[in-house]
């Protein structure tokens, strides 16, 4: 690899992949959320990727808001008129959000994605325009340059593909393996470690598709590649394996079943009243069988910690006071981390003490029951101490949740 063009302002670099690709994307430096759900202390990079083929073609476009810097970098490279292929492999307007922008000065150019890129696609721009539909195993001749798209689903969109130019070996893969960190060397090997970006980036991107990721992963390794060429952060040109092996790790322990007989009681107590009817909770579910039960004070427990709790859990009963007519926040960062599409028809419930009024319960269980969870009754909520009555009624709630596991498994 080799700088093509090293201006003193790093985001006006391109550089040379390979003799016939060009990275042309933008570095974000001043990013502070990505998609409002997590922070990106270390910035962030939309990768585009110019082919400098017979039939000239881009990869990914980038975010719309760095237009200018972006037309600058591509006009370095090529005449944007000259395109004939947009290849988009996921369609969110991180990647797709200057493709409008382009088409005004490549009209003719072709937008390559799968059918539900294309979809979205005229939705975002509202109108129609050249486009080719492609699927799993399809190729597109560039003249003396191949590409071959690869099904890759619902990372993190239903729309994604990954790309590969068969001749130089490169693989396309926009969110996959990619992270929000940016560093104007770009490169992988130079860059410094941004494992804690990368995994960062998994957890709250690609985890919830762990297992649609194992699937493209397994599709990619019978690949020749000389590098994989990500949407965000660095460039695997150096080590890309060790990046794809990570996140096959990752993945692996994230589809891990949940464990059929494992309960989790989150909660959190200003005066420990809802500490001792989680214990009292737990009891009752102890009563009935071989169930391990975790309580857990969660008012400091890091949001990962939760997360891997719940994921390994069946049944998920979250205890909260009532305070000002309302649930204390640790408890709604625990509702950010229950995924339908991973937690969907785990048992969920809920208990909590209160002073003047009990709205908690409403709140709770509405919640788990929208994040699809199959609620188990109004929950317990008692009027501040729980004595011996109140003790007996969390006691046979955890019953009640024990009995439904069990039936559950049969
Ligand atoms: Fe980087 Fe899902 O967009």
């Amino acid at each position: 690899m080799k700088l093509v063009k090293d201006i003193k302002q790093p985001d006006t670099q391109v550089l040379e992949i390979t003799p016939d690709v060009k990275w042309v994307g933008v570095i974000d430096y001043d990013i502070v959320t990505f998609d409002v759900v997590m922070e990106t202390e270390y910035g962030t990079t939309y990768n585009s990727y110019f082919i400098d083929a017979d039939k000239k073609a881009l990869v990914e476009t980038s975010k719309e808001k760095f237009w200018d810097v972006y037309l600058a970098k591509l006009i370095q490279v090529t005449n944007p008129a000259e395109l004939e292929y947009i290849i988009l492999n996921h369609t969110e307007p991180d990647h797709s959000g200057n493709l409008a922008n382009l088409l005004e000065l490549a009209p003719e150019a072709t937008v390559v994605g799968t059918r539900l890129a294309i979809s979205y696609l005229k939705d975002f721009l509202g109108k129609d325009f050249r486009h080719m539909i492609v699927k799993d195993g399809d190729t597109l001749s560039l003249g003396n340059k191949t590409l071959r798209f690869i099904g890759a689903a619902n990372l993190h969109w239903p729309d994604s593909m990954y790309t590969y130019l068969e001749e130089d070996k490169l693989l396309f893969t926009c969110d996959s393996f990619g992270c929000h960190y940016a560093h104007p060397e770009m490169i992988d090997n130079k860059v410094g470690d941004f494992s804690d970006a990368f995994k960062y980036y998994f957890d709250v991107i690609l985890k919830p598709f762990s297992k649609f990721l194992l699937k493209a992963i397994e599709k990619i390794r019978p690949l020749e590649i000389n590098a994989v060429l990500t949407g965000h952060g660095p460039l695997l040109l150096h080590d890309w394996k060790k990046w794809v092996d990570l996140s096959e790790n990752y993945a692996k322990e994230a589809v891990q079943t949940p464990q059929k007989d494992h309960v989790f009681i989150p909660y959190v107590s200003a005066y420990h009243n809802t500490g001792i009817m989680a214990e009292a909770i737990r009891d009752g579910i102890l009563s009935v069988g071989e169930f391990t039960v975790e309580v857990a004070d969660i008012e400091t427990m890091p949001l990962g910690d939760v997360d891997e709790r719940v994921a390994k859990s069946s049944a998920i009963i979250v205890g909260c006071p009532t305070i000002n007519q309302n649930i204390l926040l640790p408890i709604y960062k625990l509702f950010a981390v229950i995924s339908p599409i991973r937690d969907n028809r785990k048992i969920g419930g809920s208990f909590g003490s209160y002073g003047w009024s009990g709205e908690a319960g409403k709140l709770i269980n509405s919640t788990l029951g929208n994040l699809k969870l199959d609620v188990q009754g109004d929950g317990v909520f008692i009027k501040f101490t729980p004595h011996e009555d109140e003790y007996r009624l969390c006691y046979e709630y955890g019953k009640q949740i024990a009995d439904k596991m069990l039936a559950s498994k049969l």
